[in-house]
Formats: C-alpha cells, sequence, structure tokens
C-alpha cells in the first residue's frame, strides 16, 4: 500500500472557489432566517435606498438589536470613501461586531456589503485593500441578497470601489458571500433597460472567462452555460429565473477565471464619466470586434432586439488628461489583460491602442 505524504502538490489543479450556501426559487427570501447566525449583537442590514418604498424591509427577518442601513446605491458607483464611513459609523455604535451583514440589492449594494464585512476586521481604509488578496482576516459572517440580475456579484470575489484614485476591486477569498438568496420574484420590477444593461454584464462576464487564457473546464462549463441562458432570456423571452442563474454562473466562472479586455476598459469609463458598470460594458464592448468577434454581433443582435441604441462619441468631451487618466487605469487591470491577451498582453495592447479603443466609443 502507499501511503499519501500529506504534503500538497500546490502545482497540481486548481482551488475551485463558490459560494458554499444557496437559497434557491421564487419566494425564497421567506427562509432567509436559516441562513443568518443568532442575532447576538445585532446583525446589519444594508439595503439599496431604492427598495424603501416596495416594503421591502417587512419581507426580511430583522430583530430588535438589528441595524438597517439604507444604501444610496441608486447615485453613483460605490466608493471606498462610502464603505469606510460606514463601517466607522458601525463601529462607533457597539463595542462589539455585528454578527452578520446582509446585503440586499444590485451589484453596488453587494460589493458593498462584502466590503463592509472584511472592513469591520481588517484595518485601515479599503482603499488599502483594492487589488488582490491583500486581506489579512476574514470579514463578518455575510450574506447577498441580489435584487437585479447580471453582476455576478452574488458569486464573485470581487467588491469594485471607486478609490481616491483608481476603481478598482478587492478581490479575497475572504470577500466572498458566505451564503446568497437567489429569489427570482426580488427581480421581476426592475427597469427594461436595467435589466439588459446588467444583463449584458452577465454575457460579457461568461464571453471574456470563455475566450480568457485562465479558464479551466469547470469554469468553461458555466460560463457556457450561463452564456446560453442568457442568450435565450434576451432572445427568446426566457424567465427572470434562468437570467438569475444566469448571472450566478457569469460570476462563479468569472471568480475561476478572470474578466477580460471589456471590464479592463469599462473602470476608466465609470471613473470619468460616471458611467453605471453594465452601462459602461456595454459601450466598450460595442467596439472590441477586433477582440470578441461574433460575440459583439450576438451582442448588437440582442440590443437591437431591445431596441436599445448604444451612444456613440462619449469620450469626445473629455481633455487630454482625463483621457491619460483611464488610458493608465486601464493598464493598471493586469490580471484581466493576461487572461484576455497573455503574459506578453502589453506588446499589442499598448497605450496608443487603448487611446484609440476610447476614442472610438
Ligand atoms: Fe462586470
Amino acid at each position: 500500500m502507499v501511503w499519501h505524504s500529506g504534503k500538497t502538490d500546490v502545482t497540481k489543479g486548481q482551488l475551485f472557489r463558490q459560494v458554499p450556501r444557496l437559497l434557491f426559487g421564487s419566494g425564497v427570501i421567506s427562509r432567509l432566517g436559516q441562513l443568518l447566525p443568532p442575532i447576538g449583537s445585532g446583525r446589519l442590514f444594508i439595503i439599496d435606498s431604492v427598495l424603501e418604498e416596495q416594503n421591502i424591509a417587512k419581507r426580511l427577518p430583522i430583530g430588535h438589536s438589528d441595524v438597517v442601513e439604507w444604501f444610496p446605491a441608486g447615485e453613483h458607483e460605490p466608493s471606498t470613501a462610502q464603505v469606510d464611513e460606514l463601517r466607522d459609523r458601525i463601529v462607533g455604535r457597539s463595542t462589539y461586531l455585528p454578527t452578520g451583514v446582509v446585503g440586499v440589492g444590485g451589484g453596488s449594494t453587494m460589493d458593498v456589503a462584502k466590503a463592509v464585512s472584511v472592513m469591520l476586521t481588517n484595518e485601515g481604509s479599503s482603499s488599502q485593500y483594492q487589488g488582490w488578496d491583500l486581506l489579512r482576516r476574514p470579514g463578518v459572517f455575510k450574506v447577498g441578497v441580489p435584487t437585479l440580475a447580471g453582476s455576478g456579484a452574488e458569486a464573485s470575489r470581487t467588491s469594485v470601489l471607486t478609490g481616491p484614485t483608481k476603481k478598482f476591486g478587492i478581490n479575497s477569498d475572504f470577500s466572498m458571500f458566505d451564503a446568497v438568496v437567489l429569489d427570482s420574484s426580488l427581480i421581476s420590477g426592475v427597469p427594461r433597460d436595467q435589466r439588459l444593461y446588467s444583463g449584458m454584464d452577465c454575457f460579457i462576464h461568461c464571453v471574456e472567462s470563455l475566450q480568457g487564457t485562465m479558464i479551466n473546464e469547470l469554469a468553461r462549463s458555466y460560463a457556457t452555460q450561463g452564456l446560453d441562458l442568457c442568450t435565450k432570456v434576451f432572445l427568446e423571452g426566457g424567465s427572470d429565473e434562468e437570467l438569475m442563474t444566469a448571472s450566478f454562473m457569469g460570476g462563479a466562472s468569472i471568480v475561476n477565471s478572470e474578466v477580460g479586455v471589456c471590464h479592463a476598459l469599462s473602470y476608466g469609463l465609470s471613473m470619468e464619466l460616471g458611467f453605471r458598470h453594465g452601462f459602461a460594458n456595454c459601450v466598450v464592448f460595442n467596439v472590441l470586434d477586433d477582440y470578441y468577434g461574433e460575440w459583439v454581433n450576438r451582442f448588437r443582435t440582442i440590443l437591437r432586439a431591445h431596441d436599445i441604441c448604444i451612444p456613440k462619441g462619449v469620450c469626445s468631451g473629455l481633455d487630454s488628461d482625463a483621457m491619460n487618466r483611464m488610458v493608465a487605469m486601464t493598464m493598471k487591470m493586469e490580471r484581466p489583460l493576461i487572461n484576455a491577451l497573455g503574459e506578453d498582453w502589453q506588446d499589442q495592447f499598448t497605450p496608443g491602442e487603448i487611446l484609440s479603443l476610447y476614442e472610438s466609443m
């Protein structure tokens, strides 16, 4: 008999990361309490303020010592300053940390909930942790409840925040949710344009994952199925449950591979023009024929089917300083660019090429 040496060969295989607990199905929000830790010192509910008038709080198991923070996710992309301020306020209220953090809303609210959870246990400003694997400690137990489908934030380990000098994700195993509730009834009232832009974020995640160099067979299966479902939803009238599934699968795929050229460029647009993530991605993807070929045509077919026209000349009002900041931002997105173009990405994806892509949007 051959005994295992007990040592792990880190060169073999890959750690596949995914959210360990899922509640799935229409109406399962009523079972959220099953996923939450006991109230103890109180749980923190971070809820998109747009949901306040929909009486979402009545559907949540909020106890007397829980804290509710209405987050203004609709105003602009979330920032490190907002996360720090919220964290400081929560820490200032009690000598005990919350026993859990629950994020209820779209991708921005999901990202803020993930960031606050880890910033309750990691010192300093969240801007210090924008990058890959910089967090030192696990966060507070966190649960995501998406009310918009597409961003994949419910499945990913990324919390994208606008910082003092860059828009960048906190990317860490500690910034993944411990559980998520995928309740399709929560996305039924999303406005048409928002549903499409966010859905195209999912479409683009799947394409970037599939076309990238960091893909593995398991991530490929998630992305392939996510892409099929997403296309079905927008071209054949698929259901909200299918869209929610596509979003989760796209997110799970990029956790275990990476995004690509579109995301590397879109953060610059959001930073300088304040574009929301899904819309910024659509503006960028519309000019990426040379990188994603047929997928860009498929994307345009979907847009036409929904009478959505992507604007052109969006950078025409920006001065050269702003253009240069966007180019510099894009050049910092090394991992997505390695995924999309390989280790020698800088040979073909030069500042001049990036600038001309921005000018063509
Ligand atoms: Fe995205």
